[in-house]
């Protein structure tokens, strides 16, 4: 059994390169690499085929993650049936994820931070900020992915 997860933003250059590059790090840590697959996408498309911003990069890697193979993509239909756990930054991405979901079969989108213990559930936009906005970014997201492969380690492996 494995089990799909993909974490989505607005740009696919910040928040959700981050997000899976910790949630891959931290499943090969644990020895889950070969049952979890992880990816990541925007809702938009300005940046397709980008790596991921400069500044996300050099935090992630300051913590140990490495973004940079990683390129930008948009979302598409097919991603609410080949993804178990569709995971939304923010609740414009929510929104925009329950609007291109093709339908009642296809997984439900949900906040990633729903699964975290910061008592925030949204990851806010770094883009236009400064480094402490990547930072939180990492500390929200690292919170949020420890408590997300706890679930799926007791409901679906
Ligand atoms: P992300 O950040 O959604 O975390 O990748 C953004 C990246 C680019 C833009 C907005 C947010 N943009 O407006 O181009």
């Amino acid at each position: 059994m494995t089990v799909a997860v993909l974490f989505v933003c607005l740009g696919n250059i910040c928040r959700s390169p981050t997000a899976d590059a910790v949630f891959a790090h931290k499943a090969r840590a644990l020895g889950l690499h070969r049952r979890v697959h992880v990816d990541s996408a925007g809702t938009g498309d300005w940046h397709i085929g980008q790596a991921p911003d400069v500044r996300a990069q050099r935090h992630a890697a300051r913590r140990g993650y490495d973004l940079s193979v990683l390129r930008a993509r948009q979302v598409v239909p097919e991603d609410f049936r080949r993804f178990d756990f569709v995971l939304a930054m923010d609740r414009g991405n929510l929104a925009d994820l329950q609007r291109l979901r093709p339908g009642p079969d296809g997984t439900e989108p949900q906040l990633l931070l729903g699964y975290g213990s910061s008592g925030l559930l949204e990851v806010p936009d770094p883009y236009y900020g400064g480094d402490e906005g990547f930072e939180q970014v990492l500390d929200l997201i690292e919170d949020a992915a420890d408590a997300l492969l706890a679930h799926i380690r007791a409901t679906r492996l």
